[in-house]
């Protein structure tokens, strides 16, 4: 059921530096580095940086109470926080995680590409936080 990587998420204390890194260090084009934006019902601003083959998607709390404050906190210079796979559909993903006796941590809900997700309790993934997100309906670029 496991699909397409889609991205691998990193939370950072400040997505403009992080942004800076990508493209000062690595060489990405600026192009390829989307707009920063807010998730804030997820606690969260976002933005993807475009590779060949995959994305990384650059998180950084938003709001007192985001959840990945407390990541932060043990990972003060920012850290790699989950892997997100693409599934066809989130719903039945989410029961055959349930049955297969996962933890899933979230109701479906909707990501920053706008397809629902869930996420996965790092303990049923040795140790990884696992994104599920549906596949958008478009095709892929
Ligand atoms: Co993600």
């Amino acid at each position: 059921m496991l699909g397409r990587l889609n991205h691998v998420g990193i939370a950072v204390p400040s997505i403009e530096d992080a942004k800076a890194t990508y493209r000062d260090l690595y060489g990405v084009p600026a192009d390829a580095i989307t707009e920063t934006r807010e998730l804030p019902a997820q606690g969260v601003k976002f933005a993807f940086v475009n590779v060949a083959n995959s994305q990384i998607e650059l998180i950084e709390p938003l709001g007192e109470d985001s959840p990945i404050r407390n990541f932060l906190e043990k990972n003060p210079k920012g850290g790699q926080h989950h892997v997100c796979f693409e599934v066809p559909d989130i719903y039945v993903a989410r029961d055959e995680m349930v049955v297969r006796g996962a933890k899933v941590l979230n109701e479906p809900r909707i990501g920053a590409h706008g397809t629902p997700i869930i996420f996965v309790h790092p303990k049923d993934s040795n140790g990884v936080l696992i994104e599920l997100m549906e596949t958008p309906k478009a095709a892929h670029g």
